[in-house]
């Protein structure tokens, strides 16, 4: 798919980083989970986790994309990378993904965008509490889970792919950014209890990127509108005034997901980083 020059550029940037990328973020044989690493910006992750000889242990709903997924990624790195089928929103998931991985150094938790909201009278409560349940809830049992083992062996590194919208919110984004404005919240506070640790706790807020997810949503807006995936996509630039003027790639953010994972991060914790090609506007 051609995303236009600006993307084209980017790419080329981005692959020729990889090639001179000589830093080594000391990561190398530590066990990480990603919840939600089967396509998209949790792919990312696992990839550039896995790249760094970190062992994954990646959870998702639809068995046969995770495998596949595992089987890429192990076979591009040489990393030990292990599927877990299971919906981590649900206890009995979350119970068979901590089975198999009961102690990680690092967790980093994603899922599928929820639904877009165009009219905040029409969100349901049925809708409010699947999203805090995949978007709230299950970031946060897993963090209780995982975070006294952490501190037990004084290292852990634990990042969440939450939204922009959480720190800028807008009506079409009103179940994502409301559910990650808390999850922020609460990891921020959680961070500075376990920072002495060496736990160390992040997230990631990313603006438009092209995953699965939003290739769906663009095509089927261009198709109503009778124009390609990438007219709709810049269209949609101009109107959100993303400085870019291009959706970003998941590479762009599971590149960070591993820096935030990375020895070097030892004293970041408590933060939030928008990923949106200067969508939006703040100083600080
Ligand atoms: N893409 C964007 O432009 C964008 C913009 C802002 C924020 N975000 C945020 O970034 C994150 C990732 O988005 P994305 O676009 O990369 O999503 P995506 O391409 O749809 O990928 C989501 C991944 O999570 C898995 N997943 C979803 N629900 C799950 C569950 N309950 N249990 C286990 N696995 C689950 C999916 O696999 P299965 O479906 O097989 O389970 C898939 O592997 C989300 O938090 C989203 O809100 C995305």
């Amino acid at each position: 798919m051609q995303y236009g020059a600006n993307a084209m550029e980017a790419a080329m940037h981005r692959h020729q980083s990889k090639k001179d990328n000589t830093m080594d973020l000391g990561i190398r044989g530590k066990k990480a989970i990603v919840n939600g690493g089967s396509a998209g910006m949790g792919r990312s992750a696992v990839l550039a986790l896995a790249r760094e000889g970190v062992d994954v242990f990646v959870s998702a709903r639809t068995e046969d994309r995770l495998k596949k997924t595992c089987e890429e990624i192990a076979k591009e790195t040489g990393a030990n990378v292990t599927p877990i089928c299971a919906d981590h929103s649900t206890a009995e998931g979350r119970e068979r993904i901590l089975a198999a991985c009961p102690a990680p150094d690092i967790l980093v938790g994603t899922c599928a965008p929820p639904p877009m909201t165009p009219d905040y009278r029409e969100v349901s409560a049925e809708q409010w509490r699947s999203a805090i349940d995949i978007s709230l809830l299950s970031p946060i049992e897993f963090m209780r889970a995982v975070i006294d083992g952490m501190a037990e062996r004084k290292w852990g590194r634990i990042v969440n792919i939450a939204t922009v919208a959480a720190k800028y919110p807008a009506e079409i984004r009103l179940l994502s950014g409301s559910t990650r404005a808390a999850l922020t919240n609460y990891t921020v506070a959680v961070s500075k209890v376990v920072a002495k640790h060496n736990v160390i706790i992040n997230n990631l807020l990313p603006g438009m990127h092209h995953s699965a997810f939003v290739e769906q949503q663009f095509n089927e807006r261009a198709a109503a509108k009778g124009i390609t995936y990438d007219e709709e996509v810049a269209e949609f630039s101009r109107a959100w005034h993303i400085a870019a003027e291009r959706f970003g790639d998941c590479d762009d953010v599971g590149d960070f997901v591993a820096m935030f994972c990375s020895q070097q991060a030892n004293y970041i914790t408590g933060q939030s980083l928008v990923i949106d090609g200067g969508a939006t506007t703040s100083t600080f």
